[in-house]
């Protein structure tokens, strides 16, 4: 896993996390994996297991990191053998989660905190839930608003112990200005990784 950049994407809801994966994506081809797009994966499977996470993710909590890791965990493993570098979105949202992520499965090298208001994270996703065919059960102003006190008391911890590889970005721009910081980010990490395999 060391020849392959991990790249975590933090911010809270809707400050654009999914939109820049889609563009890295595009870009360098490296493997998305969302922890919300897995839980919701899971809750669409009709387990016990997912109306379990269901309600939690309704409520606007974070839910136990022992789940989201297993579901990580088993993800990074199916796509290792192919997989030019993986984007972790939405991981860690407390600290917790990035000591077990990085006791159990590899260091980050790079996380990536997209800054954005209050206010515009939330206008975002309504606008997001009203334009949406399929609308998220967790889209509805009353769980953003949870959603949004849920990432305001865990994120200063996560940014503190993180500090020296987390670059902050300012999220409310123009999606193709803030990509251009995060293509200069991950081109840093790509070459510090190619002189590392020089030197072993
Ligand atoms: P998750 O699915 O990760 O949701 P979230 O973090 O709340 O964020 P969103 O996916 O809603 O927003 P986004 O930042 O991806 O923004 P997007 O690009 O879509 O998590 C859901 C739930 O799962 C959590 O609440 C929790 O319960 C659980 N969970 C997940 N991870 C967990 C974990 N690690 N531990 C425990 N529980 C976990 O953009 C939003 C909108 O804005 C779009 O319409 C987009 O087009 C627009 N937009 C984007 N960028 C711009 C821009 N620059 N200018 C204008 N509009 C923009
Ligand atoms: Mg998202």
């Amino acid at each position: 896993m060391s020849d392959i950049p991990i790249i975590w994407i933090l911010g809270g809801p809707g400050c654009g996390k999914g939109t820049q994966c889609a563009k890295i994506v595009e870009k360098y081809g490296f493997t998305h994996l969302s922890s919300g797009d897995l839980l919701r994966e899971e809750v669409a499977s009709g387990s016990d297991k997912g109306r379990e996470l269901q309600e939690l993710m309704v409520s606007g909590a974070l839910v136990p990191n022992a789940q989201v890791l297993s579901l990580l965990n088993a993800a990074i493993t199916r796509a290792k053998g192919a997989s030019k570098g993986f984007l972790i979105d939405g991981y860690p949202r407390e600290k917790n989660q990035g000591i077990e992520f990085e006791a159990q499965i590899a260091p980050a090298d790079l996380a990536i905190y997209f800054d954005c208001s209050e206010e515009t994270m939330l206008k975002r996703i309504l606008a997001r839930a009203a334009a949406a065919t399929e609308k998220r059960a967790d889209d509805n102003e009353a769980t953003i608003r949870s959603r949004l006190q849920t990432f305001k008391r865990n994120t200063s911890d996560i940014l503190a112990l993180y500090e020296e590889k987390t670059l902050t970005i300012n999220a409310e721009r123009d999606v193709e200005d803030i990509f251009m910081e995060v293509v200069e980010a991950i081109d840093c990490v790509l070459q510090k990784k190619e002189r590392e395999s020089k030197i072993c």
